[in-house]
């Protein structure tokens, strides 16, 4: 019998039970479908990622937040037909309640902002980096799990937080070394949808419903989005005219169909004259097609996009004045916006602008004795306690196998603990980068 399961190849590292585990179960070694593990590699990265979206919120001034991965089931049941509502991975708990992993932070959000109630003083600017759990269908970019990074204020209801939150985006772009020549933001306002809306007299209340079935444009037959709208009550003139208007792709059309006094116009206007104070008026274009998915929005909407057209949306986000009072509170102004972990990284492997992590390490700590290795523990402590990264070896092993270890980990200095010198209190230190080699007593350590 093969006690160990076959692990193959490296002797003395697996120790062979004793006994057959009768527990023995060969299992799946692939975390479950449309989920990741991160094994180290991939953790410098996702690392690499998070630091930057934490480093621009807090250039923002943004306070971080988080909530939990399990949330009420009712938290994320909107009547308006979504599609995250039918990805939603739900189920009983033990205490027989219906409980769900999030699939958006902007619900928790919600739900904190009216617990805290007007202990707070607003408006708030938070942002969040937390996992998110749909069952979706499986594309490039598209997975089971991903993470998110949120920022949202509430309490502003003027175009200058939508305008903020773009400018937060680029800034995060820019610092990775994307431009405005790889990504743009399509943006548009959902107060286009219910002005035309109230023009050919449609219930306000059907205005989430219709948007989630706009949404849907680009991924279904146009006769099928007709039929659809059609089933929520409007007419067919209207469906026509709602129709031209998504079409248009600039400001001045919109102006001629909507007529100059809207709020539509009026916020759209303002943003592109704020784009430009803020610097980024050549990453964003007006496109009336982008409504979002999510049934909440009330105003400006955006998303950005790679301009070779090769991946789904890379973020997006608008305003959502009225989320709170679908959960009992008092509505307070609020916009913010997603971005994901998954495309962002697909389109940084596609121009090639992926950084190079490696393991980094400042010392590598090494008895030359097996006797040594309680002293070896005690120079591994004195450094760290000076704030310096230490890999101790932690077994008796040849000069060979730690320089190779070295080299692996990226080690900068090679700390050898020799007989002679600790007699004396010292130590033996090598510079890896030049060769460099020289004794040091502990207490010097630095
Ligand atoms: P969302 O558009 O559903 O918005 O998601 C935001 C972003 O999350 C997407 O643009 C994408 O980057 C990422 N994302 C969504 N689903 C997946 C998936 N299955 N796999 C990989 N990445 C994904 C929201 O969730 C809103 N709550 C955003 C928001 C915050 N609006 C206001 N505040």
């Amino acid at each position: 019998t093969k006690l160990n399961g076959g692990g193959g190849g490296r002797s003395g590292s697996i120790v062979a039970p004793l006994v057959v585990n009768e527990d023995f179960q060969r299992i799946d070694v692939n975390p479950p479908k449309g989920t990741r593990d991160f094994p180290p590699e991939d953790m410098r990265l996702r690392n690499w990622l998070f630091n930057h979206f934490k480093e621009v919120s807090r250039l923002f001034g943004y306070e971080e937040v988080d909530f939990p991965v399990l949330e009420t089931e009712a938290l994320f049941i909107r009547k308006a037909g979504e599609e995250i509502r039918d990805q939603l991975y739900c189920f009983e708990d033990r205490g027989n309640r219906r409980v769900a992993l999030r699939p958006e932070l902007t619900p928790s959000l919600a739900r904190l902002v009216i617990q805290k109630g007007k202990s707070v003083s607003l408006p708030l600017k938070w942002f969040a980096v937390g996992q998110c759990w749909r069952y979706e269908r499986m594309t490039r970019g598209r997975r089971r799990e991903h993470y998110q990074w949120n920022m949202d204020i509430i309490g502003v209801p003027q175009v200058t937080a939508e305008a903020e939150l773009i400018s937060s985006i680029v800034t995060f772009f820019k610092r990775i070394g994307i431009t405005a020549s790889d990504v743009g933001f399509k943006v548009s306002s959902r107060k286009v949808l219910q002005e035309m809306l109230r023009k050919y007299g449609v219930p306000e209340n059907l205005f989430g419903r219709v948007c989630v079935i706009i949404d849907k444009i680009e991924k279904i037959p146009v006769d099928e989005l007709k039929k659809e709208l059609g089933s929520t009550g409007i007419s067919e003139d209207a469906i026509e005219q709602l129709l031209l208007v998504l079409s248009v792709k600039s400001l001045d059309d919109l102006e001629e169909i909507l007529g100059g006094a809207g709020e539509a116009i009026a916020d759209l206007k303002q943003l592109f004259s704020l784009a430009e104070k803020f610097g980024y008026s050549e990453w964003i274009q007006f496109d009336a097609s982008v409504v979002r998915g999510l049934a909440y929005y009330t105003g400006i909407v955006f998303e950005g996009f790679d301009r070779k057209g090769k991946l789904r949306a890379i973020c997006g986000g608008g305003r959502y004045d009225r989320l709170l009072s679908t959960y009992g509170g008092d509505d307070i102004p609020a916009c913010g916006f997603g971005f994901g972990d998954a495309v962002i990284v697909e389109l940084l492997k596609e121009k090639d602008l992926l950084p190079e992590l490696g393991q980094e390490i400042e010392n590598i700590v090494c008895a030359l004795d097996k006797d040594l290795q309680g002293a070896a523990a005690t120079v591994a402590t004195a450094l760290r306690s000076k704030g310096q990264t230490v890999d101790l070896v932690l077994e008796y092993k040849p000069l060979k196998w730690v320089f190779k270890r070295a080299d692996r980990v990226n080690a900068r200095r090679l700390v050898l603990v020799g007989k002679k010198e600790w007699e004396d209190g010292s130590v033996s230190v090598k510079v890896l980068s030049s060769g460099e080699q020289f004794q040091v007593k502990l207490n010097d350590l630095e």
